[in-house]
């Protein structure tokens, strides 16, 4: 039987479970996908333990997707531009490597669920520079985004974001939010505003043109405030549970051998599932 699971501290919201179980089931593998609650310091000697646990990997969820880094042997040259590592694979001969998946899932999500959208179309509006924003921005950059706008609150960290990815990053004070979106073709909100039990985002949308295209990260809930509001002035918008389900499909077929796909049937059980939180 594979294993696999996803490492965190805590743990025991992550929906992982139900998902890989999902697609486990689906592909009639004898495998299983486990919670696997591991303090921070012990992070090091719960990975070196995979391969002899008859684990295939992991998936690595707060606080441990930075800190991984310099435990792997190798570590893709996306998880290292991101600053994170959400995957692990640990190889029969012992090796661990670190991947992220985030950017992948992102872009998966734009393209499954707006078929023809570049990101070469024109400015990006992204909001929020935390870790989600790491890997929203390097999957536009490497899929030739113009022009990125990073908006957030705390000047420093957007700083830092754009030191570690380079490109064609501006930098916009989070006061300026509702004018950094003239002209622009995507908004992408990667902060936690919106969420359920986070304060509102608060974003005027009218200098938003109507073709951009809107998407919210944040799937808890599925419909946010912002995606509605979009929605309701005729912009495109696409929620954000899809990049959630599109980043774990490179872990599956790592650790399982078959790489799974994003159904309706997947993704209303996920619904569901978060729905009764
Ligand atoms: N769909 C998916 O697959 C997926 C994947 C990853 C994350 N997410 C979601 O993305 C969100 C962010 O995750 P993360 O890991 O990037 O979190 P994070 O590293 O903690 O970053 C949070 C971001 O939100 C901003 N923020 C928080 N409170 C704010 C406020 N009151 N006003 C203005 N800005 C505020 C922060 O700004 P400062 O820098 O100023 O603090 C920062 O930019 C979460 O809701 C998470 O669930 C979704």
């Amino acid at each position: 039987m594979k294993r696999a699971g996803v490492m965190g501290w805590p743990v025991e919201h992550s929906r992982s479970p139900l998902l890989h179980g999902f697609w486990l089931k689906e592909h009639r593998i004898d495998g299983a996908y486990v919670l696997l609650p591991v303090r921070p310091e012990e992070l090091a000697a719960a990975l070196r333990g995979l391969a002899a646990r008859g684990f295939a990997g992991c998936n690595l969820t707060i606080p441990h997707k930075a800190p991984a880094l310099a435990i792997v042997d190798q570590v893709d040259a996306t998880a290292a531009r991101i600053g994170a590592v959400n995957t692990v694979i640990a190889r029969p001969d012992g090796m661990l490597e670190g991947r992220n998946t985030d950017a992948f899932g992102f872009r998966e999500n734009l393209r499954a669920a707006q078929p023809g959208w570049r990101a070469g179309a024109g400015p990006a509006v992204v909001l929020g520079a935390g870790g989600a924003a790491r890997a929203v921005v390097a999957a536009l950059l490497d899929d030739g985004a113009p022009e990125i706008r990073l908006v957030n609150r705390s000047r420093d960290r957007a700083a830092a974001l754009a030191a570690a990815l380079g490109g064609p990053i501006e930098l916009v004070d989070w006061a300026r939010r509702a004018a950094a979106l003239a002209g622009a073709a995507l908004l992408v909100n990667t902060t936690s505003l919106g969420m359920t039990g986070q304060p509102p985002l608060d974003l005027a949308l009218d200098a938003l043109p109507q073709a951009a295209l809107v998407n919210d990260i944040v799937y808890v809930p599925l419909e946010t405030p912002l995606l509605r509001a979009a929605r309701g002035r005729g912009n495109p918008a696409v929620d954000g549970l899809g990049m959630l389900l599109h980043q774990a499909r490179p872990a599956f077929a790592a650790w399982f051998g078959v790489t799974p796909e994003v159904t309706p049937a997947l993704r209303q059980a996920m619904a569901a599932s978060l729905a009764s939180r």
